[in-house]
């Protein structure tokens, strides 16, 4: 029960990795706000349902979590989308949506908490990058990776900056991860997807890819006290298997 007492709000918490973030840290304990389109099918402390591309939604996202749960420890920053193709097959809306989501929305929500959790006396944040862009270019998905190299990078300025005020910032960084945000992209393509989950992760070195519990326990590990020395980390999960 590593997570009594605290208090954290989860964005992206309907998706693969969030319903297992959120499962976790209330088996351990925490009072968790859950942030999603739709989170009507999600066991949670509090329903903060809403869409990341309203800035609104996203500025006042800490102080609603805070009001609801009575206070803020941990935030951890996970919705995201994903943008496949070159930069000459990217529209405006797939940069509207990719920047929005993957970056707008997590600066603004870092922004309103990291003050409210300082007054606090400090808290942990956890963005979600990825090993794609966020520690290598990637073939093929132009705008998703530049997204997450620009989390990373702010996560490590972040984890920089804030650590005076009790603040820790970091990042995991997942390689392919079992979810609908993979899933999807096959069944786009035409493949099926338990067949194609198969094939990928024999070029895993660890033999699969990781399932969405693989990813949560390292994100619970970076807004643990076990984590209590790390700021502006980004830290990979990738079965062995770097970025093609
Ligand atoms: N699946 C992978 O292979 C993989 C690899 C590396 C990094 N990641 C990252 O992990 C995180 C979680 O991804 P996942 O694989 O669980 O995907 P997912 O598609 O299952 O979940 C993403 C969630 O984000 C939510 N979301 C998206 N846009 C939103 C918006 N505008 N407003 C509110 N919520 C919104 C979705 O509704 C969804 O529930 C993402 O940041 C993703 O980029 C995933």
């Amino acid at each position: 029960m590593q997570f009594q007492g605290k208090k954290a709000l989860v964005t992206g918490a309907a998706g693969g990795i969030g319903q297992s973030i959120v499962e976790k840290l209330i088996a351990q304990g925490a009072s968790v706000a859950v942030a999603d389109r739709d989170v009507s099918a999600l066991s949670a402390t509090a329903y903060l349902p809403g869409d990341l591309l309203d800035p609104s939604y996203a500025d006042t996202l800490p102080a609603t979590a805070a009001e609801a749960l009575g206070g803020l420890d941990i935030v951890i920053n996970n919705a995201g989308v994903i943008t496949r193709g070159p930069v000459t097959d990217t529209s405006d809306a797939d940069w509207d949506l990719s920047v929005g989501v993957n970056i707008q929305a997590p600066f603004r929500i870092c922004r309103t908490a990291i003050p409210l959790m300082a007054a606090s006396g400090g808290g942990a944040i956890v963005n979600t990058a990825s090993c794609w862009g966020g520690k290598a270019p990637g073939p093929n998905h132009a705008l998703y990776c530049m997204t997450k190299a620009a989390i990373a990078s702010l996560t490590q300025c972040m984890g920089m900056d804030h650590a005076h005020q009790g603040i820790r910032v970091n990042a995991v960084c997942p390689n392919e991860v079992n979810t609908p945000m993979l899933r999807s992209g096959f069944a786009k393509r035409g493949f099926d997807p338990d067949k194609a989950v198969e094939d990928l992760g024999r070029t895993v070195p660890l033999g699969r890819i990781a399932e969405p519990d693989d990813i949560a326990d390292v994100v619970l590990f970076l807004a643990s006290d076990a984590a209590r020395y790390m700021c502006g980390a980004l830290v990979e999960v990738n079965g062995g298997k770097p970025v093609a």
